[in-house]
């Protein structure tokens, strides 16, 4: 080892000893010709001072240090006394040097890994090694390295395997766009990279590896958002001879070992189940932040005879008008903040937003306080605060229109409102199953039924002939874990065998042509004694993101990519040569 210790971990215990330490030059100061170093490491920081009773090329070597070079440094551990600096975990000692080895210099760096305010972070992605020196993210990948560790140790206490399956593989079915990969060997003919290991690891099961889960690498060429890369982690899982509640234990098992293992608490089990239809009624959301109320509520019967032209005919025309109410914010939205909530919500389709403060008038009674107000008669005024059970200082917002607007926009405001007006501790993770998801949804565009999740999923049973007459209330034995308003697992029971699993090809329009072409070979493998199976997958990278507190999936994940899909450090996408092309049998049409 070129040191002793680290930059983290010497105290007053140690004063007297000699040390040698390696790291960065985190500041620099030079008082009357004494030079002290912030020495950084990913443990800490330490002073180091270079005193003036040095030998002569000592000091001039010190002087000269900036910003980012690389240095070992040999010196006495001294109580710092009166200067100690509390921010230092080593803050009551310093390192009198004796001798000093710079192993390289620094150019100057674009941005301090120190520095309180962030740089774009454009520049971040492209110095990125400079920006990996940060704190925050030696932090992100420590707990992303504790989640993959508790999650391995996990399943080995559970008896699972952790199986490998391909990268080059064929397309698999999670809907999203694949990432190609041309053979050489086979011209004109394509691997695509994995979505999931979805179909592998039911083979697997057909194979009677009845315990499978794996931190799998996927790929999706998809719109990115900030909780979206196009290639992320999963911690993917498949059993054999289980039902729903099997998994949901053992996931359960997992999810109170990860909060426990990164963040010191116990968590109560069973999570919470809430059923999709729920969900979307009381939070308008199939993945609804529970960390606060704020639940929706129906007002349509309420509004459906009142002066208000736009509820009364979004009644008479088949639609609903929901609300919700933010309670005691009457004050803390202004007409101008409510008309950018309601550009918000048109976001979602809204037409609209309604809204009403609740005042106590001279009397002391409750009214509305709203520009629409007149179109409400006393009796609705009443009826209204009754059914949100409005207090005065309360801001009520309501949507009429389509069901499933009043849903997405009433359900995309309580996030926001939630988050606006600090209705939770940000620090809480709230986790809960949302279960009985719809087997398949309508497309309009395509005129088509579309799977929810993927074509695999299994049917609850009493739902089974619904197939045929009524396919939108078909309930899929499939389940979602949201985490604090995200997505941070899905998964089914899968259909196992192949006659079913043609209904649902059948269903969704798939002809048995382009379903043998696709995915013939998990068919094939359902008809050689394929035992009833299901699994989850849980976002690794959404998972540390959570733990973190951030917003964005980027600052868990060490080399990730822009929202276009770029490395911007490694310069990927990038052109090839015309060779390699050629090798490929592939012709630039770009060009
Ligand atoms: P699904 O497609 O829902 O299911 O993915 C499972 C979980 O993976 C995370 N996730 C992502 N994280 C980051 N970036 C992305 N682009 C991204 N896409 C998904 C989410 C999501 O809940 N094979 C099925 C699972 C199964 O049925 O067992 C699957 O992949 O947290
Ligand atoms: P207007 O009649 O368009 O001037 O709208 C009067 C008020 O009703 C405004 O505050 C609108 O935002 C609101 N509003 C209009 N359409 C809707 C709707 N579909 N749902 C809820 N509020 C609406």
């Amino acid at each position: 080892m070129l040191r002793t210790k680290t930059c983290g971990e010497l105290r007053s215990e140690n004063i007297g000893e000699e040390v040698t330490l390696c790291g960065w030059v985190d500041g620099y100061r030079d008082h009357n010709g004494v030079v002290f170093i912030d020495l950084r490491d990913r443990y800490g920081i330490t002073q180091v001072a270079f005193k003036l009773d040095l030998a002569p090329e000592i000091q001039e070597q010190a002087r000269k240090l900036r910003n980012e070079d690389v240095l070992r440094a040999t010196g006495t551990v001294i109580d710092r006394g009166e200067n100690v600096n509390p921010k230092l975990d080593t803050g009551k000692i310093e390192i009198h040097a004796s001798e000093l080895e710079v192993y390289s210099k620094s150019k100057t760096p674009p941005f301090e890994p120190g520095t309180q305010e962030l740089p774009n972070e454009e520049l971040r992605l492209q110095y990125r090694f400079l920006d990996l020196r940060r704190q925050e993210l030696h932090d992100a990948l420590a707990i992303r390295h504790r989640v993959s560790k508790i999650t391995r140790d996990y399943f080995d206490t559970q008896g699972f395997l952790e199986i490998e399956t391909p990268m080059l593989g064929r397309s698999t079915p999670e809907g999203a766009r694949d990432y190609l990969v041309p053979s050489r060997v086979h011209p004109g003919a394509f691997y695509a990279l994995p979505q999931s290991p979805q179909i592998y690891k039911q083979i697997l099961m057909v194979a009677g590896y009845d315990r499978y889960y794996q931190l799998a690498r996927c790929f999706r060429d998809e719109d990115l958002r900030a909780d979206r890369q196009p290639e992320f982690t999963q911690i993917d899982v498949e059993m054999a001879f289980v039902d729903r509640e099997d998994i949901f234990s053992t996931i359960d098992g997992l999810v109170a070992a990860l909060i426990e293992g990164v963040r010191g608490t116990s968590t109560p089990l069973p999570l919470p189940r809430i059923s999709y239809h729920d969900a979307m009624e009381r939070f308008g959301s199939d993945k609804p932040d529970l960390r606060f109320g704020m639940e929706l509520v129906d007002v349509g019967e309420t509004v459906a005879d009142c002066e208000f032209g736009v509820f009364k005919n979004v009644i008479a025309g088949g639609g609903r008008v929901r609300g919700m109410n933010a309670k005691g914010a009457a004050e803390k939205y202004s007409r101008k903040n409510i008309d950018g909530l309601t550009a918000f919500v048109g976001e979602y389709g809204a037409k609209g937003l309604a809204f009403f403060r609740v005042k106590a008038n001279e009397g002391g009674d409750l009214c509305l306080d709203s520009p629409i107000a007149k179109f409400f008669s006393d009796e609705h005024q009443q009826a209204i605060i009754g059914k949100l059970k409005g207090e005065a200082g309360d801001l009520l917002f309501f949507v009429a229109d389509k069901p499933a607007v009043t849903s997405a926009a009433l359900g995309a405001l309580r996030f926001r409102l939630g988050r606006e007006l600090e209705l939770y501790d940000p620090k809480e993770i709230n986790c809960a199953w949302i279960i009985d998801f719809p087997l398949v949804t309508w497309n309009e565009d395509e005129n088509r039924w579309d799977a929810e999740h993927h074509p695999f999923c299994s049917v609850v049973a009493e739902d089974v002939e619904l197939i045929k007459t009524d396919p939108g209330k078909v309930r899929a034995l499939s389940y979602d874990l949201v985490v604090n308003g995200n997505e941070a697992a899905s998964g089914s029971i899968r259909i196992h065998d192949s006659d079913t699993q043609q209904a649902v090809f059948d269903l969704l329009g798939m002809p048995a042509e382009e379903a043998e072409a696709r995915f013939g070979f998990l068919l094939e493998a359902l008809r050689y004694g394929a035992p009833p199976h299901g699994g989850i997958a849980l976002g690794l990278d959404r998972w540390v993101m959570l733990f973190c507190g951030y917003d964005n999936i980027r600052d868990v994940i060490a080399f990730p990519k822009t929202q276009k899909a770029a490395d911007l450090l490694s310069g990927a996408p990038s052109e090839v040569d015309s060779r390699q092309l050629r090798d490929l049998h592939i012709r630039n049409v770009t060009k």
